[in-house]
């Protein structure tokens, strides 16, 4: 769609909140990463984010990916997600991760369209310390995370990309 511009200042804050809600995407620590969203707009209307948080010097966690229903499938999380993975490559970052519910089906083909690679429980263990205490996502979840024999059956997913 070339009627889409990308933008990587002004954020608005209600209208990021309202499309994370939207489409169910974890929304509680927005502020604390606010500064590094890239939003898609189609005139006036966020029609798409993506941010992320970077986690010492190895870490580029891609965070907030959503595109409005209605703009679906006509390359803008492929846009919003080219971005992010250009900048982690400017910062010296040589991996990405991104962590979605494992039922979250759409997102997970996103990510693996992407080449985007699902971290086996063995894996996140050794390569991923974030998870060990899970900090975005809610508190029912962190037994999962602290404990290496229960990751398998962890809720979510992590995926990671070599850049
Ligand atoms: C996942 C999401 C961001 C994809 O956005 P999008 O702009 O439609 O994605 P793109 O058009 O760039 O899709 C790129 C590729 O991803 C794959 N893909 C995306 N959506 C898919 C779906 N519903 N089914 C199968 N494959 C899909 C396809 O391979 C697609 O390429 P194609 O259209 O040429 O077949 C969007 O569906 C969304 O916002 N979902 C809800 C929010 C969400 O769950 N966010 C993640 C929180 S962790």
């Amino acid at each position: 769609m070339n009627d889409i511009e990308y933008i990587e200042d002004g954020h608005d804050l209600e209208a990021i909140l309202n499309l994370l809600d939207e489409n169910e995407v974890y929304k509680d620590d927005v502020k604390d990463h606010l500064h590094n969203f890239i939003l898609a707009m189609h005139g006036d209307k966020l029609v798409g984010s993506i941010s992320h948080m970077e986690i010492g010097k190895t870490i580029f966690l891609i965070r907030s990916l959503a595109v409005d229903r209605r703009y679906r499938r006509r390359g803008i999380a492929t846009t919003l997600h080219d971005k992010k993975i250009a900048l982690a490559k400017k910062r010296g970052f040589t991996r990405v991760y991104a962590r979605t519910l494992r039922e979250n089906k759409r997102v997970r083909r996103f990510y693996e369209s992407e080449n985007f690679h699902a971290l086996s429980p063995q894996e996140l263990y050794e390569e991923y310390p974030l998870c060990r205490d899970c900090l975005d996502y809610p508190n029912k979840m962190r037994p999962y995370c602290k404990d290496n024999s229960k990751h398998g059956e962890c809720p979510v997913v992590t995926y990671r990309l070599e850049i």
